[in-house]
């Protein structure tokens, strides 16, 4: 029985403004993951090209993404942060997978419904292969465990149903060329926590948006200290004082979303919180908010302007990641195409 390494993979889109959501959704389990896990955090560009973008805004975007890897704390060298489209093997391994999972799969994923809207006959075909790129992103690698929001939890379903589907579909192939059972792990997303899902600052109904035309919508990682301190002000509550115990959230987005942002800026609970702050009103909550955004964030935004320009700094990281994670992925490539049949 095949024994696999436990491994993390994780990605982020370069479009749009980074923001709380990404942050601790994603960059903040990035940073305590790398203290026991060997990890891979890549810039997904491929990914972002799935719409139009322009290339000159793409490739800053590309850097600031790999910028606020660093500014939030992931060591680029104990880790390999890289873009995907520097490893040709993501996209190879991709085409590979289109073969293996079915339209019905891919017909089913809500954020294709959503990003496609009416439009669905004049969107790209990339755009509706997304999750089978996804796919091979984590499974080149292997990689057992995915980080990341709520919203992706059925891409990381697909995957596992692709790896499972390989692994069948190929069983005599994988024994014929020398493994002891299944050739890719069924990764694991890691969602937990009290910020999984967090919602716009304007309406608890809409998840925080890197395309959501409203600024005051979402705290950005560039944000300065006023800002933050602006939009904290500016969000959404209801007239209700906070509740003293999670049952009292129901019914209450806003105020449900603002206690789940506070518990994960201070790496606690959502009871907690309400322990602490149960029976107060929403303006001296948000100063509080205020304080503890400000105090994990001020210097996030500072750094990574600092690093974006520094071009060559990000690129030389980058290259060098890129070199590190082609050591690991062609030889799981060369591994499938032996296991497809495919000379090489
Ligand atoms: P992307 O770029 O939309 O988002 C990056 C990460 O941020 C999380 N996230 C949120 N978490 C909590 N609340 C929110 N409002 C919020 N908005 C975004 C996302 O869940 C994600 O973890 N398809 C992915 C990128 C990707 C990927 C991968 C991820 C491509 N390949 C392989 C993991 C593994 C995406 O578009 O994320």
């Amino acid at each position: 029985m095949t024994i696999f390494p436990e491994r993390v993979f994780s990605g982020i889109q370069p479009t749009g403004h980074l923001h709380l959501g990404n942050y601790l959704g994603a960059i903040v389990k990035f940073v305590a993951l790398q203290e026991t896990h060997e990890c891979l955090f890549c810039v997904v560009d491929l990914h972002a090209i799935t719409v139009a973008q322009d290339p000159v805004e793409l490739r800053k975007a590309i850097r600031r993404i790999a910028a606020a890897y660093i500014a939030s704390g992931v060591d680029p060298v104990k880790n390999i942060i890289f873009s995907q489209s520097q490893v040709g093997e993501h996209a190879e391994l991709a085409w590979v997978f289109n073969c293996v999972a079915r339209l019905g799969w891919l017909n089913r994923m809500t954020q294709f419904k959503e990003k496609a809207g009416k439009d669905r006959e004049n969107v790209s075909v990339g755009l509706f292969a997304y999750p089978d790129l996804m796919a091979a992103d984590i499974l080149l690698y292997r990689a057992t465990h995915v980080p990341v929001g709520e919203d992706q939890k059925q891409h990381i379903e697909l995957a596992r149903d692709i790896a499972h589907k390989f692994n069948n579909d190929f069983a005599a192939s994988i024994v014929a060329n020398g493994h002891d059972g299944p050739f890719f792990p069924l990764p694991e997303p890691l969602i937990q926590g009290p910020a999984a899902r967090v919602m716009s600052l304007r309406d608890g109904a809409k998840k925080m948006s890197k395309s959501d035309p409203s600024d005051f919508s979402r705290i950005n990682l560039s944000d300065d200290a006023e800002a933050i301190a602006q939009k904290v002000r500016k969000a959404k509550t209801d007239a209700e004082p906070l509740p003293c115990e999670i049952a009292g959230l129901a019914g209450r987005p806003e105020a449900e979303n603002l206690v789940g942002i506070y518990a994960a800026l201070v790496d606690g609970s959502r009871e907690d919180v309400l322990l602490e702050f149960g029976g107060a009103q929403f303006s001296a909550f948000k100063n509080a908010l205020v304080e503890v955004a400000v105090a994990k964030l001020g210097s996030v935004g500072g750094e990574m302007r600092r690093l974006e320009n520094d071009p060559a700094y990000i690129d030389n990281i980058l290259r060098e990641g890129a070199q590190r994670a082609r050591n690991l992925a062609r030889p799981v490539m060369d591994q499938v195409k032996d296991i497809l049949g495919l000379i090489r």
